[in-house]
C-alpha cells in the first residue's frame, strides 16, 4: 500500500510517498520570493504553489520508482493554512483521485506534524504528550492513540515560531527569522538581557507575546551602536527565554500526567537550544524525548502521507466535496 501526499498550506510544495516499505520520496520545493518581503505573501505563494506542483508530483513518482497504479490514494492537507495555498494542492488532489480513480484523504496540516515523528519510527503503544511548536501553533496535547487527541494546553497569543519570527524582524535579521536567530545566538550570551516569563491561570498555557513587546522596548531605548554591538546577545536571550519555557510547560505536565514520552514536532522543533535541551531533560528525567529530523520538523508531504497511511488503515477517506478550512483546529 502507497499513499501520495501532498502539502500546499503554506510557502512550501511538497509531494511525499510513504508505504507499507516506509518513506520512499519527499520532495519540498521552498519559495525563496517571501524574503525580501519579511513574510509570506499569500498570492505570491499560491502562484508559485501552481508552478511547482506538477514537477514535485512527478519528482516523488521518479525518486520513488513507482507508476500511479501502484498509488493506494491520495492524501492532502486541507487546512488550516493559507486558503488560497491549500486550494492548489487540495484541488490537484482531486483531480487526481478523479483521473486516477483513487481515494482521496484530507489530511488537518497539525495532525500532520504531529505524525512527523512516526515516519522513521514506530507510533507508540503507549499515551504520549505532544509539543507542536510551529509558525502558526504552540500547542500541548495528551495523545491517548492516532487520532485520539486532548488539548492540554495552548498559546493565549503569539505562536512560538511567530514569535521568534517577529523578534527577528525587530532585530533587521532577515525571514524566516528562527533559523537565523538560532544561528547567531550560538556565540552569543544569553544572559544579556533578563526576561521574565509569564504567568499564565493554565500552568500548560503560553504566551509569548510579553516576552516580545519587552524585547521591542528594550531595543527602542538602546543606543544604535549598543544595538549594532548586542544584537546577537538580544537574540540568544530571548531564545533561551522561549525554549526554558516551552521546556518547562512541556515537562511539568509529562511529570504530573505520569507519561512517559514526549514528542517535539513543528519548526521551532529545528533550534538547535531546544534539541539540546530537551535531551538534557531527557536524560536527567527519564523521559523519552522524540524529535524528527530538520527536514520532518518544517512543512513537508511526507508527515501527511504518515497521517493518510494510518486513515487509509481505517477507511477514513474524504468526499470530493471536501473544501479547504483555513483556519481548521486539531
Ligand atoms: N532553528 C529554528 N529555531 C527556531 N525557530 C525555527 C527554526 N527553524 C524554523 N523555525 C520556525 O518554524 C516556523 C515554521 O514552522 P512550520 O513550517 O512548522 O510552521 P507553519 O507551517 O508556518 O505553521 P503551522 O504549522 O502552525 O501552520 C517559523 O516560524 C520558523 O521561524
Ligand atoms: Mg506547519
Amino acid at each position: 500500500m502507497n499513499i501520495l501526499a501532498i502539502e500546499t498550506s503554506c510557502d512550501e510544495t511538497s509531494a511525499a510517498i510513504y508505504g507499507d516499505d516506509g518513506l520512499l520520496a519527499n520532495e519540498i520545493a521552498s519559495q525563496l520570493i517571501h524574503q525580501k518581503y519579511g513574510g509570506v505573501v499569500p498570492e505570491l505563494a499560491s502562484r508559485a504553489h501552481v508552478r511547482n506542483i506538477m514537477p514535485i508530483i512527478d519528482a516523488a513518482l521518479t525518486k520513488a520508482s513507482i507508476s500511479k497504479e501502484t498509488i493506494s490514494a491520495i492524501a492532502v492537507t486541507y487546512g488550516p493554512g493559507l486558503v488560497g495555498s491549500i486550494l492548489v494542492g487540495l484541488n490537484f488532489a482531486k483531480a487526481l483521485a478523479l483521473a486516477w480513480n483513487k481515494p482521496l484523504i484530507g489530511i488537518n496540516h497539525i495532525e500532520g506534524h504531529l505524525f512527523s515523528n512516526f515516519v522513521n519510527a514506530k507510533f507508540p503503544e503507549e499515551p504520549f504528550i505532544t509539543l507542536i511548536v510551529s509558525g502558526g501553533h504552540t500547542l500541548l496535547v495528551r495523545v491517548n492513540a492516532p487520532g485520539q487527541y486532548q488539548i492540554m494546553g495552548t498559546t493565549k497569543d503569539d505562536a512560538a515560531g511567530e514569535a521568534f519570527d517577529k523578534v527577528a524582524k525587530m532585530l533587521n535579521l532577515g525571514y524566516p527569522g528562527g533559523p537565523i536567530i538560532d544561528k547567531i545566538s550560538q556565540r552569543a550570551d544569553a544572559s544579556y538581557l533578563r526576561l521574565s516569563k509569564p504567568k499564565m491561570d493554565n500552568k500548560f498555557d503560553f504566551s509569548f507575546s510579553g516576552i516580545k513587546t519587552a524585547v521591542l522596548y528594550f531595543i527602542k531605548k538602546l543606543a544604535p551602536e549598543e544595538l549594532e554591538k548586542h544584537r546577537a546577545d538580544i537574540a540568544a536571550s530571548f531564545q533561551s527565554t522561549a525554549v526554558n519555557f516551552l521546556i518547562d510547560r512541556s515537562f511539568s505536565l509529562v511529570d504530573e500526567i505520569g507519561l512517559k514520552i514526549l514528542s517535539v514536532v513543528g519548526g521551532v522543533a529545528c533550534n538547535s537550544l531546544l534539541r539540546k535541551r530537551l535531551a538534557e531533560r531527557a536524560l536527567s528525567e527519564n523521559v523519552r524525548v522524540l524529535v524528527p529530523p530538520p527536514l520532518l520538523c518544517t512543512d513537508n508531504a511526507a508527515m501527511i502521507a504518515r497521517a493518510g497511511y494510518f486513515k487509509y488503515q481505517k477507511g477514513n477517506f474524504s468526499p470530493l466535496s471536501i473544501s479547504p478550512d483555513p483556519s481548521l483546529a486539531l
